[in-house]
């Protein structure tokens, strides 16, 4: 995606292979800044205070740890050691999981001398994948805008959670990938972006990057929604998720169950865009098995933003004393989702779907 006219990735590596810049994504949409990872230690902290966010860009950010750790030191132990502190970053995304193995699986193979070099190739092969992936769903996904478009002749207005744009994958995103092609192919549409407490991607980044690329697009607070629905002021819902189970359960940032439900009640079609590496084959119930990240209370009892003088400031919204519980995902059982949109197609969110679009060959 352009920012003022400079094609920018969310992550790349330095010209030299010796270190990876990413866009802080903590500083927006106040500050534009690039911050330089030079460790695996950086890299798991940038993945751990969400300085990079998003499930596939998480997954990414794991890879390139990996090749920052083998940089310097290239054994079995040391593989090991990056491996599982990498993994420990953040519980809940399965694409952390998915970069750290497919970096472990082309490099335990290897000599301790080859695989430098081999990380480094692999982690831009899986920044290069995600990309392509994200092409596609958005491919996939605008289909389903344009059929809205066709039927409706008016404006589509399309309700989105958090941030699933192009700053949650290496570009495009996966939510508003599908946004982005049909905006690019003329389609007319607007979007309802949901503020999403307690750290507000929605209000932060998703109104940034939408506002960067042109599209019209409102900010709501997040129990607006349910109203928007009521009176035929959305067509369809479109959010992003962390962990998809093989029977089609979706985890997604906590308040997407709600949305999920009031789509549900007003007849709007509510539909999921992942890539299918977001897919936990391992899990059925996302409910009782998914593992749900608890944040630090300061993110609920504080808030952060651009004050009068054109300084960003921290202040506190709770009562001191209050104590605050940051639950940051929930899970919206499969009965609730329309459709998945995947780089593969678009797929009903059930186990024998989701198992034939895998062996399709599509
Ligand atoms: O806590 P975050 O900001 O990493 O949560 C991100 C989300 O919930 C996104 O919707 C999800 O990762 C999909 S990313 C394309």
């Amino acid at each position: 995606m352009k920012i003022n006219g400079t094609l920018f990735r969310t992550i790349w590596p330095t010209a030299d292979n010796v270190a990876v810049e990413i866009i802080d994504q903590t500083k927006l949409p106040h500050i534009f800044t690039t911050l330089r990872l030079n460790t695996m230690r950086d890299a798991e902290r940038a993945i751990r205070d969400m300085q990079v966010r998003g499930a596939p860009l998480i997954g990414v950010t794991a890879a390139y740890g990996v090749a920052l750790a083998m940089r310097d030191q290239a054994s079995d132990a040391a593989l090991a050691e990056a491996c599982s502190v990498l993994l420990a970053a953040r519980p809940t995304a399965v694409n952390l999981r998915w970069g750290v193995e497919k970096m472990r699986a082309v490099l335990v193979p290897l000599a301790a001398g080859e695989r430098a070099a081999a990380s480094w190739k692999e982690a831009a092969r899986i920044a290069d994948e995600d990309v392509a992936i994200n092409a596609s769903i958005g491919k996939h996904g605008s289909d389903i805008i344009r059929t809205i478009h066709q039927k409706k002749n008016a404006t589509v207005n399309i309700l989105t959670h958090c941030n699933a744009g192009w700053l949650a994958t290496v570009d495009w995103g996966t939510a508003l990938a599908p946004v982005y092609t049909a905006f690019d192919a003329g389609i007319p549409l607007h979007v309802w972006v949901d503020e999403t407490r307690p750290r507000n991607q929605g209000a932060s980044l998703t109104a940034w990057e939408l506002g960067r690329h042109g599209v019209p697009h409102t900010v709501i607070v997040d129990n607006a929604g349910g109203h928007l629905m009521q009176h035929g002021m959305v067509d369809m819902a479109i959010v992003g998720t962390d962990r998809v189970t093989a029977r089609g359960d979706v985890c997604n940032k906590i308040g997407t169950y709600l949305k999920a439900l009031a789509a549900h009640d007003n007849g709007v079609p509510f539909y999921v865009a992942l890539p299918t590496p977001t897919i936990d084959w391992t899990l059925q119930d996302g409910v009782k098995e998914i593992p749900i990240e608890e944040r630090a209370e300061e993110e609920v009892t504080h808030i952060a933003g651009l004050c009068d003088d054109g300084q960003v400031r921290t202040v506190q919204v709770t009562p001191q004393g209050s104590r605050a519980a940051n639950y940051g995902f929930d899970v919206t059982p499969a009965r609730l989702v329309t459709g998945l949109i995947t780089e593969r197609g678009v797929v009903a969110a059930n186990a024998e779907a989701m198992r034939v679009l895998m062996t399709s060959g599509r």
